[in-house]
């Protein structure tokens, strides 16, 4: 029963395939060199590979402005090459999933010019329009400092039309039922082609009401529930990985209360919370934002995130909150972006400290959910804040200490590779960091090879057991009577603990044994039942609780 609900316990890895790997030689990624990558992937062990966009696209917005959703951007290959791709990452066993942006198009796209041009066009109410300018044109702009308005007038139509984002990417008219059937087409022709799901950008957008005369938008709800459908006739074993950067309150509304809406959605707030506490050693807060985030259906899923494609958007915290971040990890403005963000990786915002990297990235292994890693995270890639914007954090994989880091043979990447400098591709390269057994890939691999050997975080029920200490975070899992456990300090420093397993009565024995996972170094309780541990600054343990009865256990399960 092992692909059952496979999304709750996979490790996803998102990639764009134009800053992967160039095997034309262009200066652009594409699906050919991505293909060649796919045994690079399978080693490091992940179990799926989330997409960016990739379909043909004026590319002002790194392809989130789509002119065409039934196709492949020539710039990356044909449809057939994504064919391939898809067809030799399903013989290594690892699953794709695909962006999917339906919020809005490219201005480009056939429907939307057909629609500015002629007012009796089908295509007309596929968009949203007005007249007149609506009052609040200036509100609700989502990259504030470089889009003005949520409303544009067209010339060609004679009218203002509605865009969330920018001008340039043009809001569907998602209320019209024949733009939703499109959606549905949209989905069955990727489903079609072999992919396992869709990232689906931008949802609380999607299911807005949206006009002129929309004061307060409506969410339609019901709307998610017939994507699901669809997909799960089509397709049974078919995904929505939902972003939607909402409150706690409203997670359920996305789930759906039966877990008969989307399947998963990215924890935005678990995420904000994370980096609060790496940036303060408080761990109170994320603990809050784990509770506040822990009911959902049985069938749904968290996406556990660290950085992603976007700014690390800091817009849940408090203002005070948010400038300890900011102080701590953007403290030049020009790493800041949209009021509330950060353009930076990982590795530059910990200052290349190995052993804090490893213990973020082994809390995000082991918070509640289903791990999503970007490309090149898994070798510590830095950034480039020379680039515009988002672009920062886009830069192409280094493979090689080979010119543009072995990403392409063209003399000019569309993007340009790091170079010199700590993060630069001659130090920070795939093909080094192979060689070395204590590089931060293969420590990669190793963490990932061992979250899957513990099913309990993607499927068991958690719990943070208290200790005094607030830099340290103790998580433990429960599932089908089998116990892992997780210390964290994010503190420099390092600190004493001691704590109770915290099982019930029947199961109190197992506590007293705690077998480390990632090295030698086991615990055992005290007469009293407590565990007492040093644990050393930014340390991290893994715990399975209850020695060697758990592979009785295990084999339960197994057979079931
Ligand atoms: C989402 C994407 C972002 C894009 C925006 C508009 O927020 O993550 O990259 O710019 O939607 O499609």
């Amino acid at each position: 029963m092992i692909n059952d609900l496979w999304y709750k316990n996979a490790i996803i890895y998102c990639l764009a395939v134009g800053t992967y790997m160039d095997a034309d030689g262009d200066g652009v990624g594409d699906f050919k060199g991505l293909l060649r990558r796919l045994d690079y992937l399978q080693g490091l062990g992940i179990s799926a590979i989330w997409l960016m966009p990739f379909q043909v696209s004026p590319h002002r917005d790194d392809g989130y402005d789509i002119a065409d959703y039934y196709s492949v951007d020539p710039r990356y290959g044909t449809l057939g090459d994504f064919v391939e791709f898809a067809h030799g990452a399903k013989q290594r066993g690892i699953r794709v999933i695909i962006d999917l942006v339906v919020n809005h198009t490219s201005d480009a796209h056939p429907w939307f010019k057909q629609a500015r041009r002629d007012p009796k066009s089908k295509y007309r109410d596929w968009y949203v329009w007005s007249k007149s300018k609506p009052r609040g044109a200036n509100r609700g702009v989502v990259f504030p400092g470089v889009q003005k308005s949520t409303w544009s007038y067209d010339r060609e139509a004679k009218a203002w039309y509605f865009h969330r984002f920018y001008d340039f990417q043009p809001d569907l008219n998602t209320s019209n039922p024949v733009v939703q059937a499109e959606i549905l087409k949209i989905m069955g022709f990727w489903i079609q082609q072999g992919v396992s799901g869709f990232r689906m950008d931008a949802v609380p957008f999607v299911i807005a009401t949206k006009g002129a005369n929309v004061a307060k938008p409506r969410e339609q709800y019901d709307m998610l529930r017939r994507f699901r459908e669809f997909l799960q006739w089509r397709e049974g074993e078919a995904i929505v990985l939902a972003e939607a950067n909402v409150l706690p309150q409203t997670d359920l509304e996305y789930f759906g209360d039966d877990g008969e809406r989307l399947h998963m959605m990215f924890n935005f707030q678990v995420n904000q919370h994370l980096f609060y506490a790496l940036a303060t050693a408080d761990t109170r807060p994320l603990a809050k934002a784990m509770a506040k985030t822990k009911p959902r259906p049985a069938t749904a899923q968290w996406g556990i995130f660290l950085r992603n494609h976007d700014e690390l958007d800091l817009g849940r915290l408090t203002p005070a909150q948010r400038q300890k971040v900011f102080a701590a990890f953007a403290p030049d403005p020009g790493m800041q972006l949209y009021d509330r963000g950060i353009r930076r990786r990982l590795a530059p915002m910990l200052a290349g400290d190995r052993r804090r990297i490893e213990m973020a990235y082994s809390l995000m292994f082991t918070l509640p959910g289903t791990p999503v890693l970007r490309y090149g995270d898994e070798i510590g890639m830095g950034d480039d804040l020379e680039l515009p914007e988002r672009n920062a954090a886009r830069t192409p994989m280094q493979w090689s200490a080979e010119p543009h880091g072995g990403f392409t043979k063209s003399a000019r990447p569309h993007l340009p590779v790091i170079s010199g400098g700590p993060y630069g591709f001659e130090h920070v390269n795939a093909a080094t960091q192979r060689r070395f057994a204590d590089s931060l890939l293969n420590w990669t691999e190793r963490i990932i090879r061992m979250r899957k050997e513990v099913p309990e975080v993607g499927w068991g029920d958690f719990a943070v057991i208290p200790t005094r200490e607030p830099a340290v975070l103790v998580m433990r899992y429960a599932w089908r009577n089998n116990w892992v456990l997780f210390v964290h300090n994010l503190d420099a420093e390092p600190h004493e603990i001691t704590f109770s397993v915290g099982l019930d009565r029947e199961s109190a024995k197992s506590g007293d044994e705690l077998i480390n996972l990632l090295s030698e170094d086991h615990s055992r309780a005290g007469k009293d039942g407590k565990h007492s541990l040093v644990i050393e600054g930014y340390g991290y343990r893994w715990y399975r609780v209850g020695g060697l009865d758990y592979l009785l256990r295990r084999s339960d399960i197994d057979q079931e």
